[in-house]
């Protein structure tokens, strides 16, 4: 017999009861939900609701569960329809009267409500603490390769020349905005829905300060109504979630890029790339497609949530039982992601030599010899027009600006002198950026210093 079994007088349909059930997927909430009935019962006995008696079996009852599932004695069985409906009918089946009480001034709406709640805030804190590690070992390559030249791109055509520290640097922004996203959405999340009832608040004389305050919210949320189907913090964390799949698809591109024959950047570690079962002399960069690969489906659990949301009149309706499934599986997939990439970067190795040789052979110094000649006094246009012949002149000789002769850069114009070959050294070219975000090393060991402090900061307040 179901819970509500009351007010039906014929038995639930199989089919149906497959079709509406939770329990296969809500249990992963267990705990979650667990905690939220022991800070419930310690309210109702506070407030007189229950007796001291009563509570403290049922929170007898409640550990006894919470560790019976935790060490495998107590199994999941599939008559029952939720995690909520599993816990209470297993705590009245083993402590009786006492059990029956729990739910009192509670309604699975705000019982669901709060569990999801508390689960999106345990998983944003493990989320943080992987991004953490990632910025870690990104902050690490940073301050080893401060004068690792290599080429920076636009239009994946090679532009000026950056280090790779500097290129590192790009992620470390993107990864740290994303930590900050996950926390904006933790604080804004952090009001307790439980004691809404299932919308219009209870006649009980609940003290929701006091529960909220138990279970770590920063208060109660307002509405009863809203309390019961704001999904908005699930849309917010799926958001960041996407973010980070698609700053994580970014990197994983480029070190399948790096890794290819053509460019030969970087070296993956065997444990990280796998080979072809027909190719010897394969080793592929699968742990990068994968990451890149499961961006998508992190994209369709926000799109679901979002479509699912649109249109629900206030306030539960069923449908928000979708939320579960998908947000569980794209906190999965992205902690997966996060910890798998972080593990791929301790082990990658750079070709340095590869990367200072490709920046050069790209022109990636064209700007700066452009620069030599305005800094003598030819007009910008007409500098971009010779160095520009100088350029094609070397593509046809398949060679780089800093390989020609004095004459040969005096024949297309009689500015440039013997500093031409320091002024366009990738040397010259990355340390003479030096404002604030450039790769310049004295631009950059401020950046990694202040990267440092955002890592040390980087707790709860
Ligand atoms: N399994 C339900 C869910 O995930 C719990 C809430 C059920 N409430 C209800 N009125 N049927 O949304």
């Amino acid at each position: 017999m179901k819970l509500w079994g009351g007010r039906f007088t014929k038995e639930e349909n199989q089919l149906v009861h497959n079709f509406n059930e939770s329990l296969s997927f809500d249990q992963k909430f267990y705990r979650q939900d667990i905690k939220g009935s022991m800070a419930h019962v310690t309210m109702l006995a506070k407030q007189g609701i229950v007796t001291e008696e009563d509570k403290n079996a049922i929170l007898q009852g409640l550990e006894g569960i919470l560790k019976d599932l935790e060490n495998g004695t107590l199994v999941f069985t599939e008559e029952h329809e939720d995690i909520h409906s599993f816990v209470e009918a297993t705590l009245i089946g083993r402590i009786g009267e006492a059990g029956k009480r729990l739910h009192t001034g509670r309604s699975r709406n705000d019982q669901v409500a709060l569990d999801m709640k508390l689960y999106c805030r345990d998983e944003i804190d493990e989320t943080q603490e992987l991004i953490k590690t990632l910025l870690e070992e990104i902050l690490k390559i940073m301050e080893e390769n401060l004068d690792t030249y290599m080429p920076g791109f636009t239009h994946l055509q090679k532009a000026q020349p950056v280090t790779l520290a500097h290129h590192m640097g790009a992620y470390f922004e993107m990864f740290y905005r994303d930590y900050l996203r996950l926390k904006d959405t933790w604080e804004r999340m952090n009001y307790c829905p439980l004691g809404s009832g299932a919308l219009a608040g209870t006649t009980y004389p609940l003290d929701r300060e006091y529960t909220a305050e138990l279970l770590g919210f920063y208060g109660p949320t307002l509405n009863s109504m809203d309390s019961v189907s704001d999904r908005d913090y699930i849309i917010e964390l799926l958001g960041g979630l996407s973010t980070i799949a698609m700053h994580l698809s970014r990197f994983a591109e480029e070190i399948i890029i790096w890794n290819s024959n053509e460019y030969r950047f970087v070296e993956l570690d065997d444990a990280y790339s796998t080979g072809s079962s027909i190719m010897p002399q394969k080793k592929n960069p699968d742990i990068a497609e994968l990451v890149r690969g499961k961006t998508g489906r992190v994209y369709g659990a926000l799109v679901s949530i979002l479509t699912t949301m649109k249109g629900i009149p206030l306030a539960y309706d069923k449908d928000m039982q979708e939320d579960k499934e998908l947000t569980f599986d794209a906190i999965d997939t992205v902690k997966g992601c996060l910890s798998l990439f972080a593990g791929m970067l301790s082990t990658i190795s750079f070709n340095r030599e590869v990367m200072a040789d490709s920046a050069k052979k790209g022109f990636t110094n064209a700007t700066d010899a452009a620069d030599y000649l305005v800094n003598r006094g030819v007009p910008f246009r007409d500098a971009h027009g010779i160095v520009g012949h100088l350029v094609l002149y070397c593509i046809e000789r398949d060679m780089a600006l800093d390989d020609m002769s004095l004459e040969e850069f005096q024949s297309v114009s009689p500015v440039f002198e013997k500093d031409i070959y320091e002024a366009i050294s990738m040397k010259t070219c990355v340390e003479k950026r030096v404002t604030t975000g450039a790769p310049g090393q004295e631009a950059m060991r401020k950046v990694i210093r202040v990267c440092g402090e955002r890592l040390k900061e980087a707790r709860r307040p």
